[in-house]
């Protein structure tokens, strides 16, 4: 496969493209570093090649699909890092997602995977989410991405948007698990908002996204979640047990803030009668991994597109 990732230098992006190349695939990886890492890719593959730029580019985007001609498109370009820049949001997720989408559409490529938030479901009305419950965003990082995914909808293109849990995995800079680690680490503070989440290991999803890619594979919107949901509070109590930290009294919990959502669990039923798929980890595997992988290469930068600090430790991506 020639597979396109934008993006490409971010958490998700970056797993993906060590993993196509590994597999033997070309990967063409556009993004302009905004979150991601040029030093999250190999310095040097001769079946990858990273561009520093923007999908808000429309003729750097047009450029890279006649010359790459990629076989397989991969969306994982998105802004969140600034939750009141909403010109940078709308720019990154919708406009730049048009051009990928019309780009994708005049290359004739065989499969356009996108990747969508939770977010895109507002506040549930409750757990777990199907992927058919109306999209009730209301921040500017999930108004943008469901705009980018519906124009993705309308394309005709033969498109997968994959509606993820949150993926623990090398190099995850975000939410509570790094947030913890490196703050009962260094001897700090921690709060937990009163919140519940889940969580999918990368390689689970590495697994769906295996499926995803397949040639006369479902096409559509789908959840990727094991379905089981975890309160933040749960994940600190992995994180002090794994680090030996004793607290000399317990967390504070705080209610979520007016931008977090109390209870975000995506139901993955359909994607598993679609796909034939089925996680393998469960939760307090995935976050152990996590934590394992800390212990050996450490946490980079930490950001959230929530207006909170990160200390705050809540999550959703
Ligand atoms: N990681 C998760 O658990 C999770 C959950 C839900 C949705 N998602 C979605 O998955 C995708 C990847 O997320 P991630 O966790 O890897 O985040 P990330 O921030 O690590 O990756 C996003 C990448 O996009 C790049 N980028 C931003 N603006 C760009 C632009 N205008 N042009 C080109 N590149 C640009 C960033 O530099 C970064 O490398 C995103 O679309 C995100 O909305 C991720």
């Amino acid at each position: 496969m020639r597979i396109f990732i934008t993006g490409g230098a971010g958490c998700l992006g970056s797993n993906l493209a060590e993993r196509y190349l590994e597999v033997g695939h070309d990967v063409l990886v556009l993004d302009n570093f905004a979150t991601g890492h040029r030093g999250s890719l190999p310095d040097h593959h001769p079946r990858l090649s990273v561009v520093e730029g923007s999908v808000t580019n429309r003729p750097l985007v047009d450029r890279l699909f006649a010359e790459f001609k990629p076989s397989h498109v991969v969306h994982s370009a998105a802004a969140y890092k600034d939750p009141d820049d909403w010109l940078e949001d709308a720019r990154t997720n919708i406009e730049g997602t048009i051009h990928v989408v019309e780009a994708a559409k005049a290359a004739d490529i065989k499969r356009f995977v996108n990747f969508h938030t939770a977010l895109g479901y507002g506040r549930p009305a409750s757990v777990p989410i199907p992927v058919d419950a109306p999209a009730r965003p209301f921040t500017s990082y999930g108004i943008s991405k469901q705009a980018g995914e519906t124009y993705l909808a309308m394309s005709g293109l033969p498109f997968v948007s994959l509606r993820l849990a949150n993926v623990t995995g090398p190099r995850l800079a975000i939410g509570p698990i790094p947030t913890f680690y490196t703050r009962l680490k260094a001897g700090k503070g921690c709060f937990c908002s009163r919140t519940i989440r889940d969580f999918i290991d990368m390689d689970d999803f590495f697994s769906v996204m295996d499926l995803a890619l397949a040639e006369g594979a479902p096409t559509g919107l789908f959840n990727v979640s094991t379905g089981t949901g975890h309160s933040i509070k749960d994940i600190f109590d992995i994180v002090v047990d794994h680090l030996g930290v004793t607290l000399s009294e317990p967390v504070p919990e705080v209610e979520p803030g007016a931008d977090d959502v109390p209870a975000v669990v995506l139901d993955p039923a359909a994607t598993m009668a679609a796909f034939d798929w089925q996680p393998r980890y469960g939760f307090e595997q995935t976050i152990r991994r996590m934590l394992a992988w800390y212990d050996v290469n450490g946490v980079t930068a930490i950001y959230s597109h929530l207006k909170a600090p990160p200390a705050v430790a809540s999550i959703q991506t």
